[in-house]
């Protein structure tokens, strides 16, 4: 991939045209910062069941499992990792496991990990569109604000449908959600148009004269006092094209008779994806879904001239993208003069994650958000005072321990220092502080956090004793926890 226009941007660690077959969380770990244009994407919605695919369809044995478990799915590192540098996420976890329960918050730790590499994988200019349903929707929206900044919330696009069943205890769930949010101010959206039908008096003349555009024929006519380009459909009703509103009807879910259908359970329509891509994203720009499915985002990004990145745990993601790619007879521009029909060799099919090009230790750069709440007491301490206490929680005989590296040194050796970096927003008080030797110290600086420390420790061997490490840390967090409640 070319560098040209990457200066203030990552340089993506992929090709295009790549799907991996991994959890996804690996790869998007292990991709180049600052990187995507766009990230549009379906995750498991959690509904509390598995999937399968219709048995006699090119999808037959696909499957995922769309049920959560707080002991099973929320790892303790993804905990610890958000307690530590998500203190908000964190926040509206435990709120979810108290108002819904704990298949919800272990729904959220799984996608909340994710979701904070995706916004570091994401350029600054970027837009990420999560499509979720009524299930989770509230308390994945909260997580969103508290990854992507409410702020930077653009738009909660409702897509409705009509194919499911009927229920006699609710109204009919006909609509899916599509959170979209931007990494910053700064995006790519071109405006979509969608059909208005006229319900009002029409002053229209049949014999004013027909004109066409990209959108089809029409005539100039008065309608409510302005002039209106007056479009009439295959039914004789007539319509003018608006710009596209946050509620889309005039895009059919993938029926049992589409066209497209490929027989992966939750495949969604091209035309969705496609009038998402359009709208935040220009030609030539990258494209990522991480739960690609049977490739709607990839098929519909290559019809719209993007470069794409998929990935999906199902083993014939690849199978699928070649199959969906070569029946909408795509072609690729070869060396030779004349373009030609896809075939297995232009899409990178890897079951490895990518090697980071980039400083991967330095924490991604958080949100600018300034929370100016009153300090409690306990958030008042001085930093002598919060070094005494760590020096008796992290003591080990005449020592102290270090928590980044596990030596223990005598106490002049160790500096007071922060889990989460300043720059990173962390705070001041003795929740975010542990004790480090002097190296350790050096090398985290305010840059890195204190998992990511223990990564490069490990990296540049500079680790003596983990189990000590954590001991330290443990018993620094613990004795936190009591100088905080005291004072409660
Ligand atoms: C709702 S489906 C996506 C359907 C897709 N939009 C389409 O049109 O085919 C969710 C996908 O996420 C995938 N998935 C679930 N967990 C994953 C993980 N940890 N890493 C990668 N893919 C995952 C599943 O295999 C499934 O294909």
């Amino acid at each position: 991939m070319s560098e040209q226009g990457y200066d203030k941007f990552g340089i993506p660690n992929w090709e295009n045209r790549t799907l991996f077959h991994c959890d996804n969380l690996d790869v998007l770990r292990n991709m180049n910062s600052n990187s995507v244009h766009l990230i549009a994407t379906d995750p498991p919605f959690k509904k509390g069941r598995d999937f399968h695919a219709t048995p006699d369809s090119l999808a037959a044995g696909a499957g995922f499992k769309d049920r959560w478990r707080w002991d099973e799915d929320a790892h303790p590192e993804w905990r610890d990792s958000i307690f530590d540098d998500w203190p908000e996420s964190w926040e509206v976890i435990e709120m979810a496991r108290s108002s819904y329960g704990d298949d919800m918050g272990a729904y959220l730790c799984w996608l909340g990990v994710r979701l904070m590499e995706m916004r570091r994988v994401l350029r600054d200019d970027g837009s990420i569109c999560l499509h979720i349903d009524h299930t989770a929707h509230a308390y994945v929206k909260c997580l969103m604000d508290s990854i992507f900044g409410h702020k930077n919330f653009r738009n909660e696009i409702v897509w409705c449908y009509r194919t499911g069943g009927a229920s006699k205890t609710h109204f009919g769930r006909k609509h899916d959600i599509i959170l979209f949010y931007t990494k910053s101010n700064q995006l790519t959206f071109n405006i979509q148009k969608e059909r208005s039908y006229l319900t009002g008096q029409l002053k229209h003349s049949p014999s004013e004269k027909l004109q066409e555009d990209e959108f089809g024929v029409y005539q100039v006519v008065l309608f409510s006092k302005t002039h209106i380009k007056l479009y009439v459909d295959e039914h004789g009703r007539y319509y003018t094209m608006v710009n596209c509103r946050d509620y889309w009807t005039d895009i059919d879910a993938v029926g049992r008779t589409s066209r497209e259908r490929f027989g992966y359970p939750t495949q969604k329509p091209l035309a969705l994806y496609g009038r998402i891509i359009e709208a935040l994203s220009n030609p030539n720009d990258i494209v990522l879904d991480p739960f690609c499915g049977c490739a709607t985002t990839p098929v519909a990004a290559e019809k719209l001239g993007r470069q794409w990145v998929g990935i999906d745990i199902w083993d014939k993601a690849h199978e699928a993208v070649l199959t969906r790619l070569y029946q909408e007879q795509m072609e690729v521009e070869g060396e030779s003069e004349k373009p030609y029909l896809m075939a297995r060799g232009d899409v990178h099919y890897e079951t490895q994650p990518p090697e980071r090009t980039d400083d991967n230790e330095i924490a991604a750069p958080r949100l600018d958000l300034k929370i100016t709440r009153p300090l409690a007491p306990w958030q008042k301490l001085s930093r002598k005072e919060m070094a005494t206490l760590l020096e008796v929680a992290q003591k080990n005989g005449d020592g102290v321990i270090c928590g980044g590296c596990g030596r223990t040194l005598e106490r002049e050796f160790m500096q007071l220092d922060h889990i989460t970096p300043k720059s990173d927003r962390g705070e001041n008080h003795i929740l975010n502080r542990i004790l480090l030797c002097g190296p350790c110290n050096q090398r985290k600086r305010n840059n890195l956090t204190l998992s990511g420390l223990i990564r490069e420790n490990r990296k540049v061997g500079w680790m003596k004793d983990e189990t000590l490490a954590e001991f330290a840390q443990q018993d620094a967090h613990k004795k936190a926890l009591e100088v905080r409640d005291g004072y409660l």
